[in-house]
C-alpha cells in the first residue's frame, strides 16, 4: 500500500519529520534555510510568501494527505520578555489560515503559552525520553483539526536534561557546579535525533511526539478512505 504524503512546514533538520516517517508517512520538508541533514525530500523555500490560493494549489498538485507545521516559537517563549529580546513575527495565525484552506488533516506545533487552539500537550516523560538517567521533559503543544488523543499525564522525575540554545543542561548543576553539563551526544540520545547538530536539536521536537501523533492521524486517514 502507498504511504500517504505529509508536508512538513518549517522542517529544520527533521525531528518532527522522523516521527511521521516512522508512523508510515512519506515526508517532504520545506524550510527557508538550507537543511543539509534533513533525512527526507527537502525543498528550500519561504512557505509563507505565496498567496493562500497558490499554496493550496501547490499542496493539491503534490498529492499531500496531511500537513504538519512548526512555525518559529520565538514570539511565544519566556525569552520574549528579556530586555534585549528582538521582536518576532507570530506566524501561527497565517499558518493556520493556510492549513484550513487546504481542507486537509493538520497539526500545528508550538511552545506552551503560544496561541494554539485547544492544544494537546506532550512531554518527554510520557515516552520515557532521556539520557544517562536524566529525564527530557520538553513540553510542546499540538493543535489539530481532528481528534488527537494525549499520551497520559507527565511522569516527572529528576534529574533532567534541558536542551537549549547554550547546550545540554544538567539540572543537578543548580546545586552542584562540579557536575559537568551533558554533551551534544547525550542531547542527541535524549531527543532521538542521532543525525542532528546541537543547534538543530535545540530547535526540534523529539520524533517520539510525532510518531504518537502520526500513528493516530494515519489511522484516521485510512478509516476515512474506507468510509468514502
Ligand atoms: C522550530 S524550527 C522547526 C523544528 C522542526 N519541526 C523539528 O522538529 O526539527 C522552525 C524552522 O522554521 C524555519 N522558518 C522560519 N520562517 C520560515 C518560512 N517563512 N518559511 C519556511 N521556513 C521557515 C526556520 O528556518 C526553522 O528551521
Amino acid at each position: 500500500m502507498n504511504r500517504p504524503r505529509l508536508l512538513d512546514m518549517f522542517c529544520c533538520a527533521g525531528g518532527a519529520a522522523k516521527g511521521y516517517h516512522d508512523a508510515g508517512f512519506d515526508v517532504v520538508g520545506v524550510d527557508i534555510k538550507a537543511q543539509p541533514r534533513y533525512p527526507f525530500e527537502f525543498i528550500r523555500a519561504d512557505i509563507m510568501v505565496d498567496p493562500v490560493e497558490n499554496f493550496v494549489a501547490w499542496v493539491r498538485a503534490n498529492g499531500f494527505a496531511a500537513i504538519h507545521a512548526s512555525p518559529p516559537c520565538q514570539a511565544h517563549t519566556s525569552m520574549k520578555t528579556m530586555p534585549d529580546a528582538r521582536p518576532h513575527l507570530d506566524l501561527i495565525p497565517g499558518t493556520r489560515e493556510r492549513l484550513i484552506a487546504t481542507g486537509l488533516h493538520y497539526v500545528i506545533e508550538n511552545v506552551s503559552g503560544s496561541p494554539l487552539l485547544n492544544p494537546v500537550k506532550l512531554c518527554g516523560s510520557m515516552f520515557g525520553l532521556g539520557a544517562k538517567g536524566a529525564q527530557l521533559r520538553r513540553h510542546r503543544e499540538f493543535e489539530t483539526n481532528w481528534l488527537l488523543m494525549g499520551a497520559g499525564p507527565c511522569q516527572h522525575t529528576s534529574p533532567t536534561i534541558g536542551i537549549y540554545g547554550e547546550g545540554c543542561r544538567d539540572s543537578r548543576r543548580k546545586y552542584d557546579k562540579t557536575i559537568p553539563e551533558f554533551t551534544v551526544v547525550d542531547g542527541r540520545e535524549a531527543m532521538g535525533m542521532p543525525w542532528a547538530s546541537l543547534a538543530e536539536i535545540c530547535e526540534a521536537i523529539p520524533p517520539a511526539y510525532t510518531r504518537h501523533i502520526g500513528q493516530q492521524m494515519i489511522a484516521q486517514l485510512q478509516s476515512q478512505r474506507l468510509a468514502a
